[in-house]
């Protein structure tokens, strides 16, 4: 007799009922299973991982939220616990308001912000209020991963245009926009961007806004980096530049914690009212609770202090990593040395292939994400993620010195390969997302 398709009794997997990925949507990419894997390594034990872009859990604020907690709790339970507006609560909307305004001088009617869950939430909003299937939308080469995984999820043409040490390269971009199918969207990180760690210069930013204004293009800022510079010092943010034509997308997951899944939007107001009606359309509100936190530990003045002491500790973290690298790595690598944010972005020699060594690296315990997932056309295979937000200065000297290892040759794996075996590593954890 057949089982029960749904009996997991005795912890056996059950019957399979059917062929679930043949009727999967064509949208639901199987593209970031080896990502995942990759990135579960970060999970492991005994791993020194400067994969994840993680924040360092000795920033995070324990006893104020503790003590605000009970503050917003005794003061008012019934909003705290209940749903929210769509748009989010009010006084959540105003701290967002508040901290623009103190960050980057320009003025916000709080009722012009839509509060999100997250940084992600935010792109995955616009990519459906604005995408089509084939739509074209220009990315920095190479860009973060989740925004590639949003604008491709929804099966726009991702396509990346170089970058220098200034950021993308105004000359490419230009071009990229002048083709005769023009792009929806273009997405920039310009503040220590994921994954170089490297900064749009000033010049640039009024250049690059000119340039969308010029062709009625919409530029999407994601400032998930911007406070985090090791000097505190920021060039302006290309919203303040151009409130017309740039929707600026933030997160306070590496600002205060990702645990409360918070984040928030600005820019023009079609664009962002549209947005509100697609968050109906998927988690209706961010979580209240983390709204009052939120509200009242920016409000309350709290996020200058913890953010003098992130940024000392990710400056020291930086240091250590390019120190490290300088000691150990062989002289055909290079790196960019990051004024800010969780990464920097390592070169090796043509024909190193770093996705393959993913696996002697975790053999080493060591873990990284390969450079190929972060371009839109699986270019840079040479080359490497590091982040040195969550490790602390002697694993990043210890890491650095194993990679360092595995970087000496092309192609180089040091460790003998028990006979018979390809996995990487023998039980793969748990995935911890793509940040
Ligand atoms: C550039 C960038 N944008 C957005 C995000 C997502 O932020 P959140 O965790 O708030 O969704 C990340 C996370 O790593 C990021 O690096």
């Amino acid at each position: 007799m057949a089982r029960d398709p749904l009996d997991r009794r005795g912890g056996s997997t059950p019957v399979p009922a059917g062929d679930w990925p043949a009727q999967f949507a064509a949208r639901a990419s199987r593209a970031g299973d080896e990502l995942t894997a990759i990135l579960s390594l970060a999970a492991a034990r005994d791993v020194i991982t400067f994969s994840g872009g993680f924040p360092a859990p000795e920033t995070f604020p324990v006893e104020a939220v503790q003590d605000l907690l009970g503050e917003l709790l005794a003061a008012d339970a019934a909003t705290a616990l209940q749903y929210s507006p769509t748009e989010g609560l009010p006084q959540a909307r105003a701290a967002v308001s508040q901290l623009l305004l103190e960050t980057q001088g320009s003025v916000v009617d709080p009722g012009d912000v839509l509060v999100t869950s997250g940084g992600i939430e935010g792109l995955q909003l616009l990519a459906r209020t604005f995408l089509e299937p084939g739509d074209r939308v220009l990315v920095e080469a190479p860009t973060y991963l989740g925004a590639i995984m949003a604008f491709a999820g929804l099966q726009a043409e991702v396509q990346g245009v170089p970058m220098d040490a200034d950021g993308i390269r105004g000359d490419a971009l230009a071009t990229a926009l002048a083709g005769p199918h023009p792009p929806k969207l273009v997405y920039l990180i310009p503040d220590h961007q994921n994954p170089t760690g490297l900064s749009l210069s000033a010049q640039r930013r009024q250049e690059v806004v000119e340039l969308c204004r010029r062709h009625a293009e919409l530029l999407v800022e994601d400032v998930a980096y911007r406070e985090l510079s090791f000097d505190g010092t920021a060039a302006p943010s290309l919203w303040s530049l151009g409130p017309d034509v740039v929707v600026q997308l933030g997160t306070f997951s590496k600002i205060l914690t990702p645990g409360l899944r918070l984040g928030w939007a600005v820019g023009p107001g079609p664009v962002v009212r549209a947005m509100t009606a697609a968050k109906q359309n998927s988690d209706q509100c961010a979580g209240a609770l983390g709204q009052l936190l939120m509200a009242r530990y920016v409000t309350g003045g709290h996020l200058a202090g913890m953010l003098t002491r992130a940024r000392a500790l990710y400056r020291r973290r930086a240091t250590a990593m390019v120190g490290a690298l300088a000691r150990h790595m062989p002289p055909t690598v290079r790196w960019t040395s990051p004024t800010g944010g969780f990464f920097l972005w390592l070169t090796a020699a043509e024909g190193v292939d770093t996705r393959a060594l993913t696996g002697p690296a975790a053999r080493l315990g060591v873990a990284y994400v390969p450079g190929a997932p972060f371009y839109p056309d699986g270019r840079g295979s040479n080359e490497l993620r590091l982040a040195y937000s969550r490790a602390d200065e002697a694993a990043i000297d210890e890491g650095i010195r194993r990679l360092a290892t595995l970087l000496q040759t092309p192609g180089g794996d040091p460790l003998p390969r028990p006979a018979g075996t390809t996995a990487p590593i023998p039980d793969p954890p748990p995935s911890e997302g793509a940040p």
